[in-house]
């Protein structure tokens, strides 16, 4: 759709974007004025780039469904899931558990967890039934009237399910449980409703989908409805920006999401993010996911014709599917090695799980074409179990 807006790393098929997406030139060249405004103007850059998150939060909040105030770009998903806990885990009396799914990722669950060691109380994990994916039904089943929070996955890492968020919040509601949600996978690749949804708070990054690169400054979603919560985590970023200066020493949260900033941001890696987030702002979300859907199935549809050693794990509903399709091989570790070696970038998940992510924004049929077509001839010619007992890459 917008293949030219991106640095395409040369002579490769990069279909990586669900890990670290591509660096649009946008997001170089917002890089670079910040650099030169750093270089000519030193601290007084500050009086412009003060509100430079709060100035991103339109964009944003187009992506996710949501008023402007209801989102900030700030922090990291750990570190938001961290501060939002801080703020909306109130465990009372018997309803004090909280419930995450067992295919969530794990700093999700390490998160959780610690804040359910420190009330004496359990994390529970809702089962999947196949080791991939859930069913609504579980989910439903899980929230029960002594759960005083539930987060859970919009599209699950591995699988590339996506869950149903609006049924699942409000039920949720209906029992009393506050809910959020991690959008790592959904953010920048299909829309969201957040705001409508009643969804209570979610986290995000920026660094996948929205090509806003390595350590993008997160995002998060706090719904309207909590405006005036003071945040679990103060700090002084968060503090109302008409007096953030008076260095006063009493928090006064600033209205909405803005409330969950803590530190002074990254306005080099902001500057990126800005960079980032003209593409979406040109295209919109609903093209930009219809693209995808459309690149998705024809991978699918390919992967099933010729590729049958592999076992599908996406939903092949569009519905219930994010950007990327996860393709199950007992030797998926080499086979990841060995595209990489041919120039072609997928990724790969613990146990057995290949990952292929089209990007609406620069993949095309033709790159798929020929990742199905390597992958036929490594697996007819078994040139790919030279990698036996190599480490997979980190990502
Ligand atoms: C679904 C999901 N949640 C959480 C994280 C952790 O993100 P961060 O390092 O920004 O805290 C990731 C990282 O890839 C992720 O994919």
């Amino acid at each position: 759709m917008k293949r030219g807006a991106f640095a395409y790393p040369s002579g490769q098929i990069y279909l990586d974007g669900n890990s670290l997406g591509l660096m649009p030139k946008a997001a170089r060249a917002r890089v670079l004025t910040r650099l030169e405004e750093w270089e000519h103007e030193a601290v007084s850059g500050w009086e412009h780039w003060f509100a430079l998150s709060e100035s991103l939060s339109p964009s944003i909040a187009r992506l996710v469904g949501a008023r402007p105030a209801e989102v900030i770009a700030t922090g990291s998903i750990t570190v938001n899931l961290h501060a939002l806990l801080a703020t909306f885990y109130r465990p009372d009396g018997a309803k004090r558990h909280l419930v995450a799914t067992e295919l969530d990722f794990p700093s999700d669950l390490y998160a959780l967890r610690s804040w359910a060691d420190r009330a004496g109380a359990e994390l529970r994990l809702i089962p999947s039934r196949d080791g991939r994916t859930l069913l609504e039904e579980d989910v439903l089943s899980a929230l029960k009237d002594d759960v005083a929070l539930a987060l859970l996955p919009t599209v699950l890492y591995r699988s590339g399910q996506l869950l149903p968020v609006r049924s699942i919040t409000r039920a949720a509601r209906e029992r009393g449980v506050v809910i959020g949600w991690d959008a790592a996978h959904s953010v920048g690749c299909l829309p969201h409703a957040f705001h409508e949804d009643n969804v209570d708070f979610a986290v995000w990054c920026h660094y996948k989908y929205v090509n806003a690169g390595p350590g993008a400054p997160g995002g998060l979603f706090v719904h309207e409805r909590h405006a005036g919560l003071v945040p679990g985590l103060a700090g002084w970023w968060g503090h109302d920006k008409r007096t953030q200066f008076e260095m006063r020493p009493h928090f006064h949260p600033a209205e909405g999401a803005g409330a969950y900033q803590i530190a002074t941001p990254s306005i080099l890696a902001l500057s990126a993010l800005e960079g980032a987030l003209e593409t979406f702002d040109e295209l919109g979300i609903d093209a930009i996911r219809a693209r995808s859907l459309e690149l998705t199935a024809y991978l699918i549809e390919r992967c099933a014709r010729e590729l049958p050693e592999f076992i599908l794990v996406t939903p092949r509903e569009p519905a219930q599917r994010g950007g990327h399709v996860a393709l199950v091989h007992p030797e998926a570790r080499m086979l990841s090695l060995a595209l990489r070696e041919r120039g072609i970038v997928p990724d790969f998940r613990e146990p057995d799980i290949l990952r292929l992510a089209p990007v609406a924004l620069y993949n095309s049929e033709d790159e798929l074409d020929q990742t199905v077509r390597v992958l036929r001839e490594l697996l007819d010619s078994g040139q790919y179990r030279h990698f036996a007992g190599q480490a997979s890459a980190v990502t």
